[in-house]
């Protein structure tokens, strides 16, 4: 698993924005989509393209098209769904499918409550989106989820992780023969106690939809 954590003053300036806590929820749902659009830019640097050529006023061009099958972008319900607008300016032209995960707050244990994906994913590239990352049991279920389908390239999106979280992730993902990638504006300093990041933004799907 690769975790990467983008580096860009204007990803910084947007997350801080979020992590106010006087920062009300239409102003945060707009920033979500901001900053999601930011983190796609770099979450598809190694989306599947296949080469073509165009003919401009001018001349024969050589380029590039997004390759089929289409790449399946995943928000987890709920406060994923926050993150798909932003997500599909960068690229409106890819599938949508919903899987609704919710993590018991006392066991910290993720379960799956809703799902509308195709049931073959085979050779597709997927793109997760998930706020938060915090002990890593939603994602690595999301994940397994996918590849059980037979998706063979996943890139999670999250706009806060924790260090636990991400180590968490690897482990339970370790012998699986699939490239994952955490693409994240920060990795943050822990967990509290009650499966809380640190310093964090508190809970996402309540200050979006809350
Ligand atoms: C939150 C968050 C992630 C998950 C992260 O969802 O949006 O999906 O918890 O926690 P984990 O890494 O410890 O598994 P929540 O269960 O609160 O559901 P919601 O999106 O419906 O608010």
């Amino acid at each position: 698993m690769r975790t990467q954590v983008v580096d860009h003053p204007l990803v910084t300036h947007k997350l801080t924005t979020l992590r106010d806590e006087s920062t009300d929820s239409p102003t945060f749902r707009a920033l979500t989509e901001e900053l999601v659009a930011l983190l796609a830019y770099e979450a598809t640097r190694d989306v599947r393209v296949a080469p073509v050529q165009v003919q401009t006023p001018v001349a024969v061009a050589d380029g590039v098209r997004l390759a089929a099958p289409k790449p399946l972008v995943v928000p987890i319900l709920r406060a994923g769904l926050g993150m798909l607008d932003g997500f599909m300016r960068l690229l409106p032209t890819a599938e949508v499918g919903f899987l609704g995960m919710v993590r018991n707050e006392d066991t910290l244990e993720a379960s799956t409550y809703a799902e509308r994906l195709p049931e073959d994913l085979s050779g597709r590239q997927c793109y997760v989106l998930d706020p938060m990352l915090a002990t890593g049991g939603t994602l690595a279920a999301a994940i397994r989820f996918l590849t059980n389908r037979g998706a063979d390239h996943i890139t999670a999106i999250c706009l806060l992780a924790a260090p636990e979280g991400c180590e968490r992730l690897a482990a339970d993902l370790e012998g699986l023969d699939v490239p994952v990638t955490v693409v994240t504006a920060a990795m943050d300093e822990k967990l509290n106690e009650k499966g809380y990041i640190v310093p964090g933004l508190g809970d996402a799907g309540d200050r979006l939809y809350g």
